[in-house]
């Protein structure tokens, strides 16, 4: 086995976003591309020489070649050792949980999270950092330079690696172990919650609908769901991952998972539904004939914590999502512990969970999670709610009223206007800075503007300043709107309206979210002139 030292070129446009690197399936697979990109990881990071990683992916199209070529080139690189999950499979929070537990370098994963898979789809790299979690601004910056400058990559030249055994194997010098992807991360779920407790919840007749979306939590949750827990088998659907997620958008939202909103709306509902994405970090969460919007779930999960046994001491600390609705404040502020707001994406809390700052944190982007691994993490997510209503036997929209009576309600809803002309998007968000000075005290849609800003993240860890980070508008009585441009979208630009509204009147509680947010709604739209810019008449998808 010989390594190669291949001459290529510096490939514009590998500059890493919200998560990783994430474009065409296509581009992925162009000559040198994918080559280019892993290189860079490795000379970003000071060089793979003597390192350990961990490598896996949600089973996308183009994720078991992709898998190779990392490997031939770890090995060429000189690394000492990549863990690999069997098949080259592992959920996010599953590749952040072995990072951490083996102590690596660092892990690749192969992944677009809840973008399409097949070759016309999507396809994305990303490389996560010693504690577990994504590359920070600054690691990632040292990756897109060296992309800029790369003029050859090394490759082994060697057959295929036997991925489909647990074992241990040899490239070249480098040892690859080929690893259960549900084992270890199973059995941090349970240190985490009282599986005798949910156990016993399924066995008094309990009823749950896991929809795994064709993608990677399906054998997770088959093996923790049905069977450490108990859940009658067919309680996971749609389990088995296939590289295309069976022709559809692995996206946990009302909109891509609506076979299951309507079956958990229907009158023999199960007690629980939940569906998590592409790769396993994103969750949903629904009871019978109720839909928990992300933020809410964060605020629950914050004030009902002391009753899973991971957090009955309590939290050190809250953090949310600048978008994310501020419900998870209210929670913060009656325990009494802080609440961070960051940019959005999930690499700004991890200096906050490294530092012990925070405990749990959460986005309104269906991501929620704690310090036990440095990701979100959809199927934890399902497990602290089972939790919950284990010990407590209420409903789901039990929990919800009697949290909304205690705290209030923040109605919340996000429209993403979805490819649009970038220079329409980028003009109409220059719009708005341009105007932000001059917002306060005006009124729009019956409604008077207290503040708009646009959002700058000073990192209280490390120092680091993070600007443009999305327009927000705060009005009297709590309403609040935040524009921003998408980071993750393969396509001309994607606008997300993020609308919030509180409400303190019990007797209002029960409001459709359309109706209760239409005033914001409104506002948005004469704020930021968002049909005469883009052209359209409404969003494409509201979650
Ligand atoms: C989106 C979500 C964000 C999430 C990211 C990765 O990023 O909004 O919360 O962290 O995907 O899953 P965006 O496309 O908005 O940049
Ligand atoms: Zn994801």
């Amino acid at each position: 086995m010989s390594i190669h030292r291949i001459q290529t070129e510096p490939i514009d446009g590998q500059k890493p976003g919200t998560s990783g690197l994430r474009k065409k399936t296509r581009i992925f697979m162009g000559p040198h591309y994918l080559e280019n990109f892993i290189q860079a990881i490795f000379d970003g990071i000071g060089g793979a020489q003597g390192k350990t990683f961990v490598l896996g992916g949600d089973g996308r199209y183009f994720n078991d070649r992709a898998a190779q070529v990392m490997l031939r080139m770890a090995a060429a690189n000189g690394a000492k050792k990549v863990i690999v999950g069997q098949n080259a499979i592992l959920s996010t929070p599953a590749a952040s949980n072995l990072i951490r537990l083996r102590q690596t370098d660092g892990g690749v994963i192969l992944s677009a999270s809840h973008n399409p898979g097949g070759p016309d789809e999507d396809f994305g790299v990303k490389f996560n950092t010693p504690n577990g979690g994504p590359a920070p601004e600054g690691v990632t910056a040292k990756i897109y330079e060296a992309t800029k400058t790369i003029r050859e990559y090394s490759i082994l030249d060697a057959q295929d690696v036997d991925l489909s055994t647990v074992g241990t194997t040899k490239l070249g010098e480098m040892e690859v172990e080929v690893v259960d992807p549900v084992a270890d991360y199973q059995a941090l779920m349970e240190k985490l919650f009282d599986f005798d407790k949910i156990r016993d919840l399924f066995a008094s007749g309990f009823r749950i609908r896991f929809d795994a979306m064709h993608a990677v939590t399906g054998p997770y949750a088959s093996a923790i769901l049905e069977g450490a827990l108990g859940a009658p088998s067919g309680s996971v659907v749609n389990a088995v991952p296939s590289p295309d997620f069976g022709g559809g958008h692995p996206d946990p939202n009302p909109i891509w998972a609506k076979d299951l909103v309507d079956r958990m709306m229907a009158d023999d509902a199960p007690d629980f539904g939940a569906a998590s994405d592409g790769d396993g970090d994103r969750n949903m969460i629904l009871g019978k004939g109720v839909y928990v919007t992300p933020s809410d779930s964060l605020a629950v999960l914050a004030a009902q914590a002391r009753l899973a046994p991971a957090y009955k001491d309590g939290l050190k600390g809250v953090a949310r999502s600048m978008p994310t609705s501020r419900a998870v404040d209210r929670v913060a502020a009656s325990l009494g512990i802080d609440c961070y707001e960051t940019p959005t994406g999930w690499k700004f809390f991890g200096n906050l969970l490294d530092a012990g700052r925070a405990t749990i944190c959460g986005e309104e982007s269906a991501g929620t999670g704690s310090d036990h691994v440095r990701e979100k993490d959809g199927l934890w997510a399902v497990l602290f709610w089972l939790n919950i209503l284990a010990e407590t036997r209420k409903s789901v929209a039990e929990l919800m009223a009697d949290h909304w009576r205690n705290f209030g309600r923040n109605y919340y809803s996000r429209h993403d206007y979805e490819a649009v002309d970038a220079t329409a998007a980028e003009g109409l968000m220059q719009a708005l800075r341009e105007k932000l000075a001059e917002l306060p005290g005006t009124t729009h849609a019956g409604r008077t503007v207290e503040a708009a800003d646009e959002f700058a993240y000073d990192d209280p860890v490390d120092g680091s300043r993070s600007e443009g980070q999305g327009v927000r508008v705060s009005f009297e009585g709590g309403g609040r709107i935040v524009f921003r441009l998408s980071g993750t979208g393969t396509e001309g630009a994607t606008l997300r309206v993020y609308l919030e509204d509180v409400e303190e009147d019990p007797a209002r509680m029960d409001a459709e979210t359309d109706t209760a947010l239409a005033p914001m709604i409104a506002a948005a739209n004469e704020l930021a002139g968002i049909s005469e810019r883009t052209g359209r008449s409404g969003p494409d998808v509201r979650t």
